[in-house]
């Protein structure tokens, strides 16, 4: 039933996806400020459509948070899915093969930014939840949390949930913002990593120098900031900032085997990124180094003379943006205060540096013995004929270890995304297949948590 309902609507669940990916709803950039409010309304009234009883626009410092509810049965459990929105800026541009916010499909694929990540992925929520109020199968009560500003860092939203605990309150989080390993391994994530990201600025003399005048006697902010980040890490890949692995929870041998199982092939992964090698903390494998290991590294770097041709220059000011990836324990504000003071301590006398902590979030491990894991689980052997493999994943959604803090409350991570899907990269898409599947999937999983 549900599927025939998905295959006969498809094309039109594909034009609204269409719609909403033409929205330029980039949080980051303060020039699409309308555009990422037309996508907050667009939201709420693809809800409306889809049959909630009510949706709002929740106001908050920044951009609104779509609310919107169906509430069947008070004694019946409650789903909260949460996405969001927003979108990574589309840079660079010219890297995109076809217009970033005007969407096209090709070899089965949508191409668009935010086409995975996450417009992609919570709209399929929106048309699981269509499908069921269409054909009278919702067998619980779905909240839906949808926001504007993860990709700047959630700020806002941590206060809404502090302050909408009864109207949140709900019995699992949903959520689609994550990746699977491949359409034949499905799998459900169960660890994200937490993040503290910060910018550097290091100053030398008082203003841009001739480079042959002074270059040799005043110390270069490029050439110092360059050795500062290069002495961040040791010969075996390790930081070196004092105290950074002192929370680290190490796997236990058997958890590490378990982890390595997963279907992982070096050559394709080289292949896919274009590299000859790999490199990390020695000692652990691939897997390991993106999901149960911390990491540093530098986001962005800028200074002096970059335009075209060669200018002389010994600049004043160079600039970096460093992102540190954290796992459990270690506490995202701990280490924001580790890696500010370490670093103003390998400062030379020669210049003067200034650290400023931009956002985080601290890393979450989610329950693999839950009623609601065993029913995503279920939905996945339903629909993929393949039980999930449980996953830790590299990136942050630090709003996963709030929802726990905050309402009490475990996640289910049902990511339908590849790592392939180049999301926040040039040319981001995401499968058709995915995307359709994904939509029957998720009604398997209410379904499923239902009944137990
Ligand atoms: N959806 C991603 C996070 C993600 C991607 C988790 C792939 C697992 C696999 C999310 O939109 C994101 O990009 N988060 C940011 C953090 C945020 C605080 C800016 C990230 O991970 O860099
Ligand atoms: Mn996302
Ligand atoms: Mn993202």
């Amino acid at each position: 039933m549900i599927k025939e309902y998905i295959s006969a609507n498809q094309q039109r669940f594909l034009d609204e996806l269409f719609d909403l990916l033409r929205i330029p709803s980039v949080s980051a950039d303060s020039r699409h400020k309308n555009d990422v409010r037309k996508a907050a309304e667009f939201v709420k009234e693809k809800l409306v459509t889809a049959g909630v009883d009510k949706a709002e626009l929740c106001e908050t410092k920044g951009y609104p948070i779509v609310f919107g509810e169906k509430i069947i049965d008070a004694t019946l459990p409650t789903v909260l899915v949460y996405g969001h929105y927003d979108v990574q800026p589309p840079d660079p541009l010219d890297l995109w093969n076809s217009p970033a916010f005007e969407p096209v499909i090709k070899d089965g694929k949508i191409y668009a930014r935010g086409s995975c990540d996450d417009k992609g992925q919570f709209y399929m929520h929106i048309k699981a939840f269509e499908a069921m109020m269409k054909l009278k199968a919702l067998p619980c009560n779905v909240k839906f949390m949808i926001e504007g500003e993860e990709e700047v860092g959630s700020d806002n939203l941590g206060t809404f949930v502090k302050e909408n605990k009864s109207k949140l309150k709900a019995d699992v989080i949903l959520i689609s913002d994550t990746a699977m390993i491949s359409l034949d391994h499905p799998s459900i994530t169960v660890g994200l990593r937490g993040l503290s990201y910060m910018e550097v600025e290091v100053t030398g003399p008082n203003r841009d120098l001739h480079s042959g005048v002074y270059g040799g006697a005043v110390a270069n902010p490029i050439n110092v900031l360059s050795q500062m980040i290069a002495s961040l890490h040791d010969e075996n890949g390790r930081v070196t900032i004092p105290g950074f692995y002192d929370k680290v929870v190490e796997l236990t041998v058997a958890q590490r085997e378990d982890l390595n199982k997963a279907p992982f092939s070096l050559d394709a992964y080289k292949k896919e990124l274009g590299i000859d090698e790999i490199k990390g903390e020695n000692g652990y494998t691939t897997l390991e180094r993106t999901g149960i290991r911390p990491t540093l590294d530098v986001n962005g770097i800028w200074g002096g003379y970059t335009g075209e041709g060669a200018k002389t220059v010994l600049p004043s000011k160079a600039n970096a943006k460093i992102s540190m990836r954290l796992v459990p324990n270690q506490v995202n504000e701990e280490i924001t205060e580790l890696f500010t003071k370490h670093f103003l301590s390998i400062a030379p006398k020669s210049v003067k540096v200034k650290v400023t902590a931009l956002h985080g979030g601290q890393p979450a491990v989610t329950p693999t013995d839950s009623p609601a894991f065993y029913a995503a689980s279920k939905a996945f052997q339903e629909v993929w004929g393949k039980s999930p493999i449980p996953t830790r994943d590299g990136g942050s959604i630090p709003i996963v270890s709030l929802f726990k803090k905050e309402l009490g409350l475990d996640t289910v991570l049902m990511g339908f995304g590849l790592d392939s899907d180049a999301i926040h990269s040039p040319n981001e898409h995401y499968g058709i297949k995915n995307f359709l599947m994904g939509i029957e999937t998720i009604t398997s999983f209410y379904k499923h948590y239902s009944k137990v």
